[in-house]
């Protein structure tokens, strides 16, 4: 990353996300951050920790993701953006969305359509550095115990592919995370999958592909990737009875 990319404003797309919140910590050394949420009270909590751990400014705007419009003018208004963390998302009610459409949108308008609206909007207006995606395990394959949400991440993990392609040759690059299970607010009452990890592993894994300097692709933890092409193999009538 160039001297200039290092020093330019880093946003956070989701200001209480935890995934989101531990990448920040590990970027935002002598930065001025902009926490773009909807709840400014918790997101308080979180300046604190970012304050404490060296960044410069940390400054609060309101952002709810579904409102399209909004995301030009704000990130706009938050730059020079170098570091952009894309860490909004649900992980919905499933049940409900087999019978409520509007869930079904809900979920499908914050984890896909938003995604899409705001990476292009960040790939347009970032010059140099990174922007972190989150696709996730659910994504590889939808599960029928999941498959609204998996759907989402089929979708932005397959954007993400090809924006990171486009993105090739510049100076500004595209971190897609697949992560499996992660212990924390999302799934906050779940019983903890095989190789689950914590918020920390996420971004450690993360960060550490951004100081390679070039897009990337990220199964955390890496053993994932194992059991990803595993999956691919399990004939549908067993695939189906998967859990979540
Ligand atoms: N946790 C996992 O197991 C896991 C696994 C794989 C991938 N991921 C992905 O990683 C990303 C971060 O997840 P996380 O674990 O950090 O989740 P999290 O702690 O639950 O944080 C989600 C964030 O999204 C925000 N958000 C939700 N709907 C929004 C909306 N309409 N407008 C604006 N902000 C909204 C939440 O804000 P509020 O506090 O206002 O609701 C919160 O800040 C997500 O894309 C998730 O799908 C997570």
């Amino acid at each position: 990353m160039n001297s200039n990319a290092r020093n330019g404003t880093l946003l956070l797309l989701g200001a209480t996300s935890d995934i989101g919140g531990e990448v920040a910590m590990r970027m935002c050394r002598g930065r001025n951050v902009v926490l773009a949420g909807r709840d400014r009270e918790r997101a308080e909590g979180v300046a604190k920790r970012l304050l404490d751990a060296g960044a410069a400014t940390v400054r609060f705007e309101q952002f709810e993701a579904a409102d399209l419009e909004s995301h030009r003018p704000l990130f706009e208004a938050a730059g020079p953006v170098t570091t952009a963390i894309v860490a909004f998302g649900v992980l919905g009610d499933q049940e409900r969305a087999e019978s409520d459409e509007r869930e079904a949108a809900r979920i499908a308008t914050v984890d896909y359509l938003a995604q899409v609206n705001a990476l292009t909007v960040l790939a347009d207006t970032m010059e140099a550095g990174e922007i972190f995606a989150f696709s996730s395990i659910a994504g590889w394959r939808a599960r029928r115990a999941n498959y609204v949400y998996g759907s989402t991440k089929a979708g932005l993990d397959a954007f993400c592919q090809g924006l990171a392609d486009r993105l090739h040759g510049t100076e500004l690059n595209l971190i897609t995370a697949r992560p499996g299970f992660v212990i924390g607010s999302m799934t906050e009452g779940m019983t903890p999958a095989p190789m689950s990890v914590r918020p920390a592993e996420v971004a450690d894994a993360v960060v550490a592909a951004a100081g390679r300097g070039r897009s990337a692709t990220v199964w955390i933890p890496r053993q994932l990737a194992v059991l990803a092409a595993v999956m691919k193999l399990v004939p549908r009538p067993v695939w189906r009875h998967m859990p979540r």
